[in-house]
């Protein structure tokens, strides 16, 4: 492909699982990328770039996303902008600034770029199912499309309450990762009507699957970790799996792949919540127990977790309406062999 005819897309956040497997595709599809990370001569983060830079053109620039400006030159001249750096420290001792506050003041410092810019086509917004869901909802058999909106008081009233212990306080962290989310959805959204620019975003639900990146990432220990037998995240999968009454899953390749369809489909406006399969946490235990039975996963450990009917389902219909197809459908074809041995690659899993 000539320089003349090949679009350019900034990523953000290069390092990051879910952006790494983005840049593949990008690059894999025939783009240009620009990507951002804090620290480019971090090698543990970064060394994936050498093998990205094999398939295509890929840029990498130092931002910060709490710097005004950090962002100007890695969007100039970019067709499309993805923004997928955010923070996600579940962990963090001070969630209402570094969770809250840096999400939001770091989706304004990369959308003002994108319109300084004056060339981006369409800027799309990695949000959350988190902006979704995290409502108050009575009963069970929800299903939630694109007009649900997580409830900002519901979220700051159980983000302000003070609680002892990580396992206690993990909730409220949760609570302020998804007031940052929605809050960020909503602030780019002003910041796109009143410039005139063009921003999707999609609601991805919990990701798996293997990505380019070599570096252990929070999400994909939590994830896998039925089978490494890692207790605090498999607590943090039970909290997810009760907030949802359920367990809600995309695979990487699906979610990037739909990332860019948004990108490219002119008709394309709005929400997306990107979602392959409604299922449950004690669904999964039991297909990682048939089929991978070295691991030894310890389903008894799950405790009380909804099993058949998931209390609230997420609905992709918009997304599947407008041409877009889902190839990972089910537990079986999410948690493959590929992911396994992603997992064991990157330190996650022992050889077994
Ligand atoms: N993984 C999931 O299941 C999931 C589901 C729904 C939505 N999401 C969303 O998808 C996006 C990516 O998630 P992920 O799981 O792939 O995350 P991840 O692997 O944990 O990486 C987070 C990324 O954000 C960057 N970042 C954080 N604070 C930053 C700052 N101040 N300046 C610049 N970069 C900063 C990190 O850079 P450093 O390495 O420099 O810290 C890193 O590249 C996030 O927006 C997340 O909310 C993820």
């Amino acid at each position: 492909m000539s320089a003349v005819e090949r679009k350019t897309a900034c990523v953000t956040g290069g390092n990051s699982y879910i952006a790494s497997a983005l840049i593949k595709m990008l690059l894999q599809k025939g783009y240009a990328v620009n990507t951002t990370v804090r620290n480019p001569d971090d090698m543990v983060k970064n060394s994936h770039f050498k093998d990205l830079q094999e398939l295509g053109p890929l840029k990498v620039f130092r931002t910060d996303l709490e710097e005004q400006g950090s962002f100007d030159e890695a969007v100039a001249g970019c067709d499309y902008a993805f923004l997928v750096a955010a923070p996600v420290n579940l962990k963090s001792h001070n969630p209402q600034k570094e969770l809250v506050e840096a999400g939001v003041q770091g989706t304004l410092n990369v959308m003002r770029p994108c319109v300084k810019a004056g060339t981006v086509r369409r800027v799309i917004l990695t949000s959350s199912a988190v902006a979704v869901f995290m409502r108050p909802l009575e009963g069970d058999g929800h299903v939630l499309g694109e007009s649900s909106w997580s409830d900002f008081d519901y979220l700051t009233s159980a983000a302000n309450e003070k609680s002892p212990g990580i396992s206690s306080v993990f909730p409220q962290l949760l609570q302020a990762y998804s007031l940052s989310k929605l809050l960020s959805e909503k602030e780019a959204s002003k910041v796109a009507e009143e410039n005139g620019i063009s921003l999707v975003t999609v609601c991805p639900v919990i990701t798996v699957g293997p990505a380019p990146t070599a570096e252990a990432k929070p999400c994909v220990i939590t994830v896998l970790s039925l089978l490494s037998g890692d207790k605090e995240m498999i607590g943090t999968l039970r909290l997810m799996a009760k907030a949802v009454g359920g367990l809600i899953l995309v695979h990487v390749d699906d979610l990037c792949a739909a990332e860019i369809f948004v990108a490219e489909n002119s008709s394309s406006s709005g929400r997306y919540i990107c979602c392959g399969l409604n299922t449950s946490l004690l669904q999964l235990g039991r297909l990682l127990v048939a089929k991978y039975p070295q691991y030894n996963v310890d389903i008894a450990a799950l405790g009380d977790v909804p099993d058949e009917k998931p209390r609230i389902r997420l609905s992709s219909e918009k997304l599947i309406g407008e041409g877009f197809e889902f190839r990972y459908k089910t537990i079986d074809e999410m948690y493959d062999d590929a992911f396994i041995e992603y997992g064991r690659a990157i330190g996650i899993l022992p050889y077994k």
